[in-house]
């Protein structure tokens, strides 16, 4: 509170009858009687000078004063011993937390909308400024168009718009973009993700992103993403209570396109692959059965119980691609696949599900750092029988017990050569239903900043 001189006893007074005490989180307010009544806040961040903190008071600064009619908040660190890493992440949170997606809100008040434009932040010191402008901008960039796709209406984004939208959102930022439309899927033989997609109007789209930042013949890593634009479950139809918020349903597939975007951003040194297996579920004349047996890439054939498991049989078909096409090697596929995963997990943590523990330690403290939290679940023999079909190789579903690892079970069995992989059910994440320190109610962008650090640490050296 250096500089407040002769306001500084009326502040104190002021946070004394708040009762403001300096707990993480809580906010005291003043007003200075000169500087045109300036508000002065006062943030709590309790007794830790960690990056957990300092995310606390950007957010919790940005929250405060986003719609209050101010323009431009100074945060000053000074006298703070954050590093150049916290002190960014104040920035960082602040920015993340400053998102809200107003396109179609027509009529809202002036008082209601968003003020905040600008936060500078004071006596950090130059190096965390340079960690913001050469990291922590472009993920923020990243989960702003991964909260964008996720937030849109399934009318709006659909497999062909995401795909539109995507471009549109990281032109010029070096990276390559390709895509696969139905006949070119069907002539690769895509039969799992194409048997989805058969019962809606809109094509499916494969979205394939390469940022190649790294050494020339490096193997890439790869990540992948469930992208059904809207889930109504098919012929095997979802309850209506709740239905919409089946529109997130691309959930995975909007965090890897968010992080290829934050990797392009801050020119990634590493040779990374996203790919989106995108698909809108329908119920239709033409859409598939309970019952069909369909055909994958892979050449396994699966007997579709259920058409409401659909994540799994888009995601089967995409691993088969890109293993075949780009010899990644690590894959991490996200998805929010099951509803299982709510009940096992809530909203705290993702579920991880590997082969390989290594890549399984460089998720979980990939996800400790940023906050993008994963807890891991098990793989194993008998889960997997749960899954063997009597007409097919499997069955797109198992009993009701253990549903996100029988889930997991289906997609490991695509998995080739032992290629280390990672599935993180983020079904619990995607979406927020409550206010938390990094985003409002709606979408979290949940995946960017996890796989930001995980390429980070695992592909930059
Ligand atoms: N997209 C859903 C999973 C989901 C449910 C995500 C709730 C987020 C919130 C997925 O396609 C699905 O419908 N899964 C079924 C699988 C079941 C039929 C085996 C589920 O979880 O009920
Ligand atoms: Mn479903
Ligand atoms: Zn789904």
């Amino acid at each position: 509170m250096e500089g407040l001189s002769g306001d500084r006893a009326s502040v104190e007074a002021a946070l004394k009858r708040q009762r403001f005490d300096g707990e993480s989180g809580s906010v005291g307010e003043a007003y200075l009687s000169e500087d045109g009544g300036r508000r002065i806040l006062v943030v709590g961040i309790g007794d830790s000078l960690d990056a957990k903190a300092a995310e606390k008071l950007g957010g919790t600064t940005a929250a405060r004063l986003f719609a209050s009619g101010e323009t431009h908040a100074v945060i000053d660190l000074g006298g703070f011993d954050f590093d150049a890493d916290a002190a960014a992440r104040v920035a960082l949170a602040a920015e993340l937390r400053s998102w809200r997606y107003d396109r179609y809100r027509t009529r809202l008040k002036d008082k209601q909308k968003p003020t905040l434009a600008r936060v500078t932040i004071v006596g950090a010191g130059a190096d965390a400024g340079k960690r913001w402008k050469d990291r922590y901008a472009a993920v923020a960039q990243g989960a702003a168009l991964t909260r964008e796709l996720v937030a849109e209406p399934p009318n709006i984004i659909y497999p062909e718009s995401f795909v539109s939208r995507v471009k549109a959102n990281t032109e010029g930022l070096g990276l390559e973009i390709e895509v696969l439309n139905g006949p070119a899927m069907a002539k690769l033989g895509m039969g799992a993700l194409l048997g989805v997609a058969q019962g809606s109007v809109r094509e499916p789209r494969l979205l394939v992103m390469r940022w190649n930042g790294g050494a020339k013949d490096e193997a890439p890593v790869a990540l992948l993403g469930k992208g059904v634009t809207f889930d109504t479950g098919g012929i095997s139809i979802k309850p209506a209570a709740g239905m919409e918020s089946m529109k997130w349903d691309m959930g995975g597939a909007g965090a890897v396109a968010g992080a290829m975007m934050a990797l392009a951003a801050r020119k990634a040194k590493a040779n990374v692959i996203g790919v989106c297996g995108l698909v809108e579920n329908m119920p239709d004349g033409n859409a598939q059965r309970p019952g069909d047996v369909v055909t994958s890439m892979s050449g396994q054939t699966i007997e579709v119980i259920n058409t409401d498991a659909e994540g799994r049989l888009v995601l089967c078909d995409v691993m088969t691609w890109v293993q075949r096409t780009a010899k990644p090697r690590l894959m991490v596929d996200l998805a929010t696949l099951t509803g299982a995963m709510v009940i096992t997990l809530g909203h705290e943590y993702a579920g991880i599900f590997s082969n390989n523990d290594e890549l399984a330690d460089q998720l979980l403290k990939a996800g400790r750092d940023t906050g993008d939290q994963l807890w891991r679940q098990p793989l194993g023999e008998a889960y997997d029988r749960l899954i063997d079909s009597h007409i097919a190789d499997m069955k797109n579903v198992g009993p009701r017990e253990a549903g996100s690892i029988t889930a997991a079970q289906f997609l490991q069995r695509f998995v080739e050569n032992d290629t280390p992989w990672a599935h993180l059910d983020i079904a619990g994440m995607a979406w927020s239903d409550k206010d938390k320190t990094t985003y409002g109610k709606g979408a979290t962008g949940y995946g960017v900043r996890l796989l930001d650090q995980f390429v980070a640490d695992v592909a930059e050296g």
